[in-house]
């Protein structure tokens, strides 16, 4: 019986990576789909059902407290073995693939990157203060996990070899996700401001997801006019700027001097230097930075900002150094020890959120700012002052 019910409790587990690995892989095929990632909750909430339904099905068959007839249940309940078995596996394989991605992961990123600091801001006192959610956020902070509590700014040191004159170093601050909510304190987006001030960047770049709704647009103007960057302020909007009709967005942080980087590619002459910056809005609007990117000397310099990480594994790569992206918000929630269940990417946890190599070329997805949702189990909010050494 014991033995049942661990292999019970793995299995439903199982069928959860399976059914949302599969939701992952469908919201990722287009724009349209993308919603189905908030169905991704349910399967949580059906699991328990799924073990206590199996439990009820097979206990009668296995009256022995350890051991347990495989044969036996196999024999008399052929098609819920087959079901419990590919959960089984499932678990099994899903954890290995984590464990090796993430070692594979560490191999190559370890020797190009670097962890120099990490601070951190207290959200706590930028909780609501009014109306239902000063309650929510309270009860949320208590939830063993909830990671809603810091801001984390770290500080990284890449090493791109590149024969610059007159450079060896920009300090590029990478700001994504921020989803500004009235909830929140303006505060919150204020301290942001003056952190990324204190930092003191060459280049300040931004990856969306800048609103939640149209209608606050206004408000995040005189603080994001405060921001402060040496050699300008960059930004392509995220699916939810796009979803609420960016324009308001668009002209708003164009008006406070920020670049849009829509399918365009900016050449920034840093003490007599040029580094190329390029931004694409895809899949979500069509662009032609394909075109763009081709016509950048060979042997240049390139940034690309990308919401989505995804786009780095569809389009030639060719000069670009690093990828800035967001919009999986390391998965949102993860359960301890398994990981992150619904990411919005095609390739699941591997673009779950950090520093990614694919084809000599660095990708760094940041988590995210949004304390839009009280809930972010295992999945600290950060901020990225990202250091490259030239
Ligand atoms: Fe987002």
């Amino acid at each position: 019986m014991i033995v049942l019910i661990i292999i019970l409790a793995v299995s439903s587990i199982g069928w959860l990576y399976i059914s949302c690995r599969s939701l992952n892989r469908i919201a990722a095929m287009s724009d349209k789909l993308i919603n189905l990632i908030l169905f991704g909750g349910i399967f949580l909430f059906l699991t328990p059902f799924l073990f206590v339904f199996w439990l009820l099905k097979l206990s009668p068959l296995s009256s022995d407290l350890f051991f347990l007839n495989f044969r036996e249940i196999l024999n008399q309940n052929f098609f819920t073995s087959i079901l419990v078995l590919i959960g089984f596996i499932a678990f099994s394989a899903e954890i290995i693939r984590r464990k090796i991605v993430k070692k594979l992961k560490s191999i190559g990123i370890n020797k190009k990157v670097q962890l120099e600091s990490t601070k951190y801001i207290d959200c706590v006192r930028f909780f609501p203060t009014t109306s239902l959610w000063k309650h929510i956020y309270k009860i949320a902070s208590l939830i063993p996990g909830n990671k809603i509590n810091k801001l984390y700014l770290h500080n990284y040191k890449i090493v791109i070899p590149e024969n610059f004159k007159n450079i060896n170093h920009i300090r590029i601050v990478h700001l994504t996700d921020i989803h500004y909510v009235r909830k929140v304190s303006s505060k919150y987006y204020e301290k942001i401001v003056s952190a990324v001030n204190e930092c003191n960047p060459d280049l300040i770049l931004f990856t969306g997801d800048f609103f939640q709704n149209p209608e606050t647009v206004i408000d995040l103007k005189p603080i994001f006019s405060k921001l402060k960057a040496k050699y300008g302020i960059y930004f392509v909007c995220g699916n939810h700027d796009i979803w609420h009709d960016g324009k308001p967005t668009v002209e708003m942080l164009q008006e406070i001097g920020f670049v849009h980087l829509a399918g365009k590619v900016k050449a920034v002459e840093i003490n007599g230097n040029e580094i190329y910056l390029a931004g694409t809005e895809r899949p979500w609007i069509k662009d032609n930075i394909v075109k763009n990117l081709a016509g950048i000397p060979d042997n240049s310099f390139v940034i690309l900002l990308s919401h989505t990480p995804d786009n780095i594994r569809k389009y030639p790569l060719r000069n670009i150094k690093l990828v800035l992206s967001g919009h999986t918000h390391g998965g949102q929630n993860a359960l301890p020890g398994l990981g992150p269940l619904i990411i919005p990417s095609k390739y699941g946890s591997a673009h779950e959120s950090g520093f990614v190599e694919f084809n000599n070329s660095l990708l760094y997805i940041s988590r995210g700012v949004a304390l839009h949702s009280p809930l972010r189990t295992m999945c600290p909010l950060e901020l990225a002052v990202i250091d490259v050494e030239v």
